[in-house]
């Protein structure tokens, strides 16, 4: 399916990093991890993040998703500017607004597959949305495995676990690490499709940090970071073309 422009509905913003810079540490031993970015996450549009190592793909995420603090310019999710939150309303809008999946699947061990994914909204006091939960859960094939525990699951099941708890509180974004990193070929593909289909059939947002230019083509949309930096983006990638477009980097190697 091709992305056509939706008449009479404006293409509304879920998130903005507007001139977002990063500065770790001071004097000889300081480093720019993000150097005035700005970007927009689209809703309903699945955004990929490619860059070298050490260019500032985990940090640009960190930030915009309210994980840690930016030196300069602004981060704004749908109509919020996380400068202006306190603590606490930082951490309201992180439980009410944002799904995570990291690639270590932080699934607590003592909980089964169904609690893990009901959680982050028992934690919030919300009901989930029934039916909605057994749509994420058909989606992710997760139906007779729901009374298993993590340690019980294999590194995939725990894996579409992550992602049917990042689905089931209905966030405004979902922002995943390298969230297939761990998995085989196979097990990632089915979670990618997920993601996927989760943008395309339910409006879901999702910004996904990758190496991985299979990965990438998921998305509609790839950011490139090198040195702290947006230096491209890609609509409609393919794998072939996302790999022929980091080549560029390898053959400049590393400069940190
Ligand atoms: N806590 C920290 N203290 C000091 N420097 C840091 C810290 N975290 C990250 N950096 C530096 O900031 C830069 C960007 O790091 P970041 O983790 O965002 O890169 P990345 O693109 O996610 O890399 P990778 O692909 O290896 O995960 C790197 O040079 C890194 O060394
Ligand atoms: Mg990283």
């Amino acid at each position: 399916m091709t992305t056509t422009p939706v008449v009479g509905r404006a293409t509304t913003t879920a998130a903005r990093a507007t001139d977002l810079s990063k500065i770790y540490g001071q004097g000889e031993t300081q480093v720019v991890a993000l150097d005035r970015v700005s970007v927009d996450f689209r809703q309903a549009e699945f955004t990929a993040i490619m860059g070298p190592s050490g260019s500032g793909k985990s940090t640009l995420m960190h930030c915009v998703a309210g994980l840690d603090t930016f030196s300069s310019g602004s981060v704004r999710i749908g109509e919020t500017e996380l400068g202006s939150l306190k603590d606490k309303q930082l951490t309201k809008l992180r439980r009410d607004k944002i799904g995570f999946i990291f690639q270590a699947y932080n699934l607590l061990p003592t909980l089964t597959a169904l609690e893990n994914i009901t959680l982050p909204m028992d934690i919030a006091g919300r009901k989930p949305d029934k039916q909605w939960l057994e749509t994420v859960i058909r989606m992710v094939g997760l139906k007779d495995r729901l009374g298993h525990r993590p340690s019980q699951l294999s590194g995939g099941q725990q894996q579409r676990v992550a992602v049917a708890r990042a689905l089931a509180s209905k966030p405004d974004i979902i922002f995943g690490d390298e969230p297939t990193g761990n998995l085989d070929s196979r097990s990632g593909a089915e979670v990618l499709g997920f993601l996927r289909n989760s943008v395309r059939e339910l409006g879901q947002t999702v910004v996904m940090v990758t190496h991985d230019p299979v990965a990438a083509a998921y998305a509609d949309r790839v950011v490139f970071l090198a040195d702290g930096r947006i230096v491209d983006e890609m609509y409609r990638p393919t794998s072939d073309a996302v790999l022929d477009f980091m080549k560029q980097f390898d053959a400049k190697g590393r400069t940190s």
